[in-house]
């Protein structure tokens, strides 16, 4: 019998490196599930979006046709959260109509737990506020082992809104419990000291790291958190931290380049090298079908421990 904290992902810190291991090996071997792994029974997906998104919700509704499951999708600005209905009021509506996985993406980055401990559902974080996304952690772990099948002694380079990515501090988790080190690179601003340790290194000088990187994950400005370019001034920013050709020419030619999405094109990445062979951008979002149908798995209590 799966326990409910077996099914719910809301931080990746809550997973062993061992269980982390488990879903991406799962979800390697959903890819070529080419068939709905669900035949018999009815099962719902509830997808509680309250922040903009194309990639993660997309892909867990691809996910969830994939595996055979139907989806309940709160399209929130059309949704009774506007009457003011609360989260957790609207996940157990979710529930009493057949849901027993729910997806959440929230600013408040508490939503996700909240509704972890007070639903049934299995509960899959699908991005909390700045603190975490885990799934999008996941599938850039994947992208990685399809590239260098092991990330032990890899150093992989995270660049831009440290400050206010998620999707960075998720990355983190999953890296180190891979055994990669991991370079965080951004102006002092958008530092966040408290992410030093084992296996992290700050930096603010991009050039001078470049060369050391297996890979680089690029990261978007947060524009919509707090305000972010109070203290960094953009052209400066620009010619600091853009990944350009010319900076993709001091780097090993090994290296891929990664960007979990919405990019900027001609901000934090050219096109020339978002769309150039280093470029791993879209096996990221791709991944992120495969990587959501073993969380849903999961999060249904179907999966393999
Ligand atoms: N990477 C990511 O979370 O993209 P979306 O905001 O489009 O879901």
């Amino acid at each position: 019998m799966t326990s409910k904290a077996q099914r719910d992902l809301v931080e990746l810190s809550d997973l062993i490196p061992e269980a982390i291991r488990q879903i991406i090996e799962r979800a390697k071997w959903m890819r070529q599930c080419n068939i709905p792994l669900w035949t018999t029974g009815v099962r719902h997906v509830g997808l509680i979006f309250s922040e903009p998104s194309t990639r993660t919700s997309l892909s867990f509704v691809a996910a969830a046709h994939r595996l055979g499951a139907e989806v309940l999708e709160l399209r929130a600005e059309a949704s009774s959260l506007c009457k003011g209905e609360t989260l957790l009021d609207t996940a157990w509506t979710l529930e009493s109509l057949g849901a027993t996985a729910l997806v959440v993406r929230d600013a408040d980055p508490d939503t996700a737990p909240l509704l972890a401990q007070r639903c049934r559902a299995g509960v899959i974080n699908g991005g909390g506020g700045t603190r975490s996304h885990p799934s999008q952690g996941l599938l850039d772990a994947l992208t990685l082992i399809d590239e260098f099948g092991d990330l032990e002694g890899k150093v992989i380079g995270i660049v831009g809104d440290l400050l206010h990515s998620r999707v960075a501090r998720s990355d983190l988790v999953v890296l180190r419990a891979l055994g990669a080190k991991v370079v965080l690179v951004a102006p002092d601003r958008w530092q966040d000291t408290t992410l030093a340790g084992a296996g992290v290194e700050l930096e603010t000088d991009l050039e001078a790291v470049l060369p050391h990187l297996d890979a680089i994950q690029l990261l978007r400005i947060q524009h919509e958190r707090f305000d972010p370019l109070e203290g960094v001034d953009p052209q400066q920013y620009l010619q600091q931290y853009q990944l350009d050709q010319r900076r993709l020419e001091m780097t090993k030619r090994s290296l891929v380049v990664l960007h979990p999405g919405p990019m900027n094109r001609g901000v934090e990445i050219t096109s020339e090298v978002a769309d150039g062979t280093r470029s791993r951008i879209r096996q990221q979002v791709a991944n992120g079908v495969p990587m959501r149908m073993a969380l849903l798995e999961r999060a249904f209590g179907e999966g393999q421990g």
